[in-house]
């Protein structure tokens, strides 16, 4: 019998927001305690369990049943979610679900899946009769330390990605490690881009941990799996509660390599790189631009490298038109006036972020990862 003890284990992080604080409870088993765990947190009704199909039947159960074990009465809509589907056209499908079932504002919904699930669902909730609760069950690492946490919750329209959504904060996130042994190693080679990422931009600790453990870490063994996500997840965290909106200097720096990184996935039709596999190589991009500017020496850019090689990520790219690629960057959302803000490093777990690149800097450190 399980038994559950609400409060007893430490959550990873607390967010704080806005909209309320909440808890990212991360370990080994968390799904099931999301009963007790969404009770602390003030969530009651119904819940409506919204999960991605790759999680049917086994995971999407184990959730039903913790939920139901918990005293909600719990509903379960499967949907493909893949990046296809993050559209205007599913949430609808989740809207006719939820009239369907009569969902009121007092009840809340569950998302379960990787990153596009999150956004999807949070984008469904934070519309449904102008806003119910959300709780979050990422199933892929770079949802758990990304995604997942931060209330960004957008769909994808035909002339661009995340061009419509909201800010929804989530009531609770729930992590379990057991979820990512599942997990092709691909997609989890993509989620350490990001936690690599978080060490690189803000945590020279984290980052030793990385370059001591990386083939350990990468294929989910030894005792640092949790400790490391916890990192992650308290980074993302402090980051978020620092600057919710976006409109400081501090959520900005999780964009580094995504400059490049949502240029390569535009360039390349969404279809060649995972987004982690983008963002590797567009972080090394930045890095080639920061030593460029004089802000890091070449060592680092090079054990940037050789850590996301041993991550198994992509630091080279092929089959891109430079033209092509640098042309996309200026449609990213972060560039104003024509002006992109680079995020930069400025030493080992230390960034800031730059207007002031030129052209022919970027070129430089692009025809440094462009292979033929
Ligand atoms: N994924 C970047 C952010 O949440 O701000």
């Amino acid at each position: 019998m399980f038994n559950y003890n609400p409060g007893a284990q430490e959550p990873a992080a607390t967010v704080k927001t806005s909209q309320g604080d909440y808890r990212v409870m991360v370990s080994r088993g968390a799904i099931e305690a999301i009963g007790p765990e969404m009770r602390q947190a003030g969530v009651n009704g119904r819940a409506f369990l919204i999960a991605d199909y790759a999680m049917f039947p086994l995971l999407v159960r184990r959730a039903h049943e913790a939920l139901e074990r918990g005293g909600y009465e719990t509903h379960a809509l499967i949907l493909e979610l893949g990046e296809e589907a993050k559209t205007i056209a599913t949430a609808t499908k989740v809207y006719e679900w939820l009239a369907e079932q009569r969902a009121e504002r007092t009840d809340c919904v569950v998302s379960m899946g990787g990153g596009v699930t999150s956004d999807l669902v949070g984008f469904a909730a934070a519309t449904w009769l102008r806003g119910v609760p959300v709780v979050h069950v990422p199933t892929s690492l770079a949802a758990m330390v990304d995604a997942s946490i931060g209330g960004k919750a957008a769909v994808n329209l035909p002339i661009g990605k995340n061009l419509v959504g909201a800010f929804k904060q989530p009531r609770l996130v729930i992590h379990d490690i057991d979820f990512l042994d599942t997990l092709p190693r691909r997609e989890l080679a993509a989620g350490w881009a990001e936690a690599v990422k978080h060490a690189l931009i803000l945590d020279d600790d984290l980052l030793n941990t990385f370059e001591t453990h990386a083939e350990d870490l990468a294929a989910l063994s030894g005792d640092l799996v949790e400790p490391v996500i916890r990192r992650s997840v308290e980074i993302k965290a402090e980051i978020v509660s620092a600057d919710e909106f976006e409109t400081g200097n501090d959520r900005v720096l999780l964009n580094y390599g995504h400059t490049i990184g949502h240029a390569i996935e535009a360039v390349t039709e969404y279809g060649t790189y995972l987004h982690g596999e983008a963002v590797s190589i567009g972080m090394m991009v930045a890095a080639g631009i920061s030593q460029r500017q004089g802000l890091i020496s070449e060592e680092l850019v090079d054990r940037q490298r050789t850590l996301l090689k041993r991550f198994e990520l992509p630091v080279v790219l092929s089959d891109v038109d430079p033209d092509t690629l640098l042309e996309a960057t200026t449609s990213d959302k972060k560039s104003r006036g024509g002006k992109i803000r680079w995020v930069l490093l400025r030493g080992p777990g230390r960034a800031t972020t730059s207007r002031d690149v030129s052209t022919k800097v970027v070129r430089a450190a692009l025809n440094d990862v462009l292979v033929s």
